[in-house]
């Protein structure tokens, strides 16, 4: 079978589109025909080794698993010994441990949320990391009716999510993004959009109950004095320096958060099936509506991960396969 694969750590030129073995599936997995699968920034992350702490889950010297890819929706194609939700032809989407760049994939049934059959499989590949990411961020800081939400980088993959499940839920969103996305965010449920070509949102008067920082790009003194009195601060950006990647600011929010009212939070998403089944719910009852920004073949995917890389993707980049 065909899959993108990498032996070396490196910038997008590291990965090949080439020929690999059919995997088969183990006691407790299914075996899963990838139909669309989508790239996330923890994607990029393990491609270049880098943050280098994360090395040591995925390789010293160089990756331990050669393919990429984590967000995969397909069909299942077979089933191993003592699986007992999944049957073949069944309609599926989740995040994998790697290897989800590929016609085929070899996961455990926990890892695999049913399609609903009004999401397409484009659609359903976009919501394991992103769409859980803004969720459990929202959850973390407690959005809810009434709320006032800022989303600090609307317009990108998990921002897009964010704007509109605050909106769904009954908050007041405010999106921060660049000029040429302040009619995307407005268009999919922002209340109020910030160019922040033009104002800098830690300057401006405006007091937020929850804020979802998807850029990190002000420091956390700026955005906790943005915060209502008893508001919460999620941040969730992965940028951060070459050795220890974000993990200096999420133990400054940590550490900073007990000495104060408002609260400084880092997000850790992780695989949750209650929480795909409901965030296909919302796209299949048209209350969220995924932004893809392009839908490339799988062969192409190396020029995909080069537009992530550029940190200003409109919504989700998705690979069809
Ligand atoms: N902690 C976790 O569990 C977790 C989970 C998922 C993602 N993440 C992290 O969350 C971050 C966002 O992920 P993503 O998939 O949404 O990335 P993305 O699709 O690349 O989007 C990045 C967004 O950042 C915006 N941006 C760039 N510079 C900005 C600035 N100065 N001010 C405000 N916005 C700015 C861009 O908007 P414009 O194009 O409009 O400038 C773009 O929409 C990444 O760092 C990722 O690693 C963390």
């Amino acid at each position: 079978m065909k899959a993108i694969v990498y032996d070396r750590y490196g910038p997008a030129d590291v990965l090949r589109y080439a020929d690999v073995p059919t995997p088969t599936p183990g006691d407790g997995e299914v075996l899963v025909r990838v139909r669309a699968a989508s790239i996330n920034h923890g994607d990029r992350a393990v491609m270049h080794g880098s943050p280098l702490i994360a090395r040591l889950a995925f390789g010293l010297r160089r990756p331990r698993e050669t393919v990429l890819g984590r967000d995969v929706a397909g069909t299942v194609e077979a089933v191993g010994a003592k699986v007992t939700r999944l049957r073949v032809g069944d309609e599926v989407f989740g995040e994998m441990n790697q290897r989800g760049f590929a016609e085929y994939v070899t996961a455990p049934e926990a890892h695999l949320a049913s399609k609903p059959a009004g999401v397409t499989f484009e659609q359903a590949a976009t919501l394991p990391v992103a769409a859980t990411s803004a969720l459990q961020a929202l959850r973390l800081g407690g959005a809810g009716p009434g709320r006032t939400v800022l989303v600090n980088g609307a317009s990108g993959g998990v921002g897009t999510f964010a704007v509109q499940i605050a909106a769904a839920l009954g908050a007041e969103v405010t999106g921060v993004c660049a000029t040429r996305n302040v009619d995307l965010v407005g268009s999919i449920g922002a209340h109020h959009v910030i160019d922040y070509t033009r104002e800098d949102v830690t300057r401006g008067t405006r007091r937020f109950d929850v804020i979802v920082d998807l850029a990190g790009n002000h420091p956390l003194s700026a955005f906790r004095r943005l915060l209502t009195p008893k508001g919460i601060y999620v941040s969730s950006s992965g940028a951060g320096g070459p050795v220890f990647g974000p993990l200096p600011r999420l133990l400054a929010a940590a550490v900073l958060s007990p000495f104060s009212s408002r609260k400084l939070r880092g997000l850790y998403a992780r695989r949750d099936l209650a929480d795909f089944a409901h965030l296909a719910e919302l796209v299949a009852t048209g209350k969220v509506t995924p932004v893809i920004e392009r839908t490339c073949p799988l062969s192409e995917t190396a020029e995909a991960v080069r537009r992530l890389e550029t940190d200003h993707a409109r919504g989700k980049i998705v690979l069809t396969v």
